[in-house]
């Protein structure tokens, strides 16, 4: 590999399981029969339109593998990231039970139109957010006419607050970092009788953020007609905030491969590392204080429960990396040709990638050759354009 060796750290899972077949219990979070019910809402909502899956032909000579796939959400329902496929499906299926009694099975279609707006208008619903949850809550709420509370934590930037602000919902700003927002978020709903649509699950709390998980597999129902062999996969990177995505992915791939599904490899900053942590030690560790990195969609201290439950022997390796890698591939990314707009968190797959193939030892630990064929998930556009642009256009990372 050309050009800097990027700083990382990597851990094997010890108890990664790669010769059972993917267990019945964590089919019940998440399997690849899922999309079934994913693709009777998903695709009908508004502006839904295939993301493209670009081959980073340019890259996989100079990193040395066989071919680079990344799939790029930063067009996403115009929303600009993958997570537009989570909140807004999780709040349809909600509002699905919620209204079951006065409606019978609910029409997506007579609900966009606004025929059941005097029932939804009594039914607020909330989440916190490192920004691009919040953005797809807000907009299915809005989409949905449900009133909409979103929880952010003191360090999500204005340019987030705004762009989920535009969608009507209300902003509730809290001290402290991604985690004190969920936890007073959970405890404001309660007071206030509102329903919480949470990427991240937690003790006593499961259905929504399980139907958030399954939003995603959408994903795999474009990547079976864009990749020429997904079965060919071998190394699939992906971003880890709560590890609810990578969870997804890995739960797919298990369901859809077994023992020959691709290796899972999370990718985390050095400072918000908790999955690391907890595949480390081998059951959840909790990062607590500022968690200080531009990756602000991956700056979560806990892990998701489910998302553990399926991680926790899922998932292979874990490499953490600093904010220097994912700001020179934000750079790399838009040098490309068709250029690629990655986000500080969207970047972060291929940085991932960049940091092991740029070590030797790293490189052999994953197993990556010439042979390989890696999928990587460009899991959001320019979410923050100010930012995006003061880093792209050489200005430091820390500015
Ligand atoms: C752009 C982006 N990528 C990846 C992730 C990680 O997803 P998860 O928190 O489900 O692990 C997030 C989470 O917010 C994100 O915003």
């Amino acid at each position: 590999v050309t050009g800097p060796a990027f700083p990382h750290r990597l851990a094997v899972n010890p108890i990664a399981d790669r010769l059972h077949p993917y267990p019945a219990l964590l089919k019940s979070i998440v399997q690849a029969d899922d999309l079934r019910n994913v693709l009777s809402v998903t695709p009908h909502l508004p502006n839904y339109a295939q993301t493209p899956l670009a081959s980073l032909s340019d890259l996989d000579g100079e990193f040395g593998l066989g071919a680079i796939y990344y799939k790029d959400e930063s067009t996403r329902f115009g929303l600009g990231s993958f997570k537009g496929l989570g909140g807004a499906y999780a709040l349809f299926r909600f509002l699905e039970r919620a209204l079951v009694a006065e409606t019978g099975a609910i029409d997506l279609d007579a609900l966009l139109q606004g025929k059941f707006r005097t029932l939804t208008a009594h039914i607020p619903v909330s989440c916190a957010t490192d920004g691009n949850h919040g953005r797809s809550v807000a907009w299915g709420a809005k989409l949905f006419g449900c009133p909409c509370y979103v929880y952010l934590h003191e360090h999500v930037s204005e340019g987030r607050e705004q762009a989920i602000a535009a969608f009507g919902a209300r902003i509730v700003r809290v001290n402290g970092n991604y985690d004190d927002s969920v936890r007073q978020c959970q405890a404001d709903a309660e007071q206030h009788g509102r329903t919480v649509i949470s990427d991240t699950s937690y003790e006593g709390y499961s259905e929504i953020p399980r139907d958030v998980m399954r939003g995603y597999t959408l994903l795999f129902h474009e990547l079976a007609e864009q990749l020429p062999d997904m079965a060919g996969i071998t190394h699939v990177f992906v971003q880890a905030g709560v590890g609810a995505f990578p969870a997804a992915v890995c739960g797919f791939f298990w369901d859809m491969y077994g023992t020959k599904r691709p290796k899972l490899i999370c990718v985390e900053p050095v400072n918000a590392d908790c999955v690391f942590q907890s595949v480390v030690a081998g059951q959840p560790k909790a990062i607590s204080g500022e968690m200080n990195t531009i990756m602000a969609g991956l700056a979560c201290g806990e892990v998701s429960m489910l998302a553990w439950d399926i991680l926790r022997n899922g998932c292979d390796f874990v490499v953490a990396i600093d904010d220097e890698a994912a700001a020179q591939t934000m750079r790399r990314l838009a040098a490309h040709r068709p250029a690629i707009t990655a986000g500080e968190s969207g970047a972060a797959g291929v940085a991932g990638l960049w940091s092991v193939c740029a070590s030797a030892g790293s490189r052999e630990t994953l197993g990556l050759t010439p042979l390989s064929r890696v999928l990587v998930f460009g899991t959001e556009g320019a979410t923050d354009p100010e930012l995006y642009t003061r880093i792209v256009h050489g200005l430091p990372s820390s500015a």
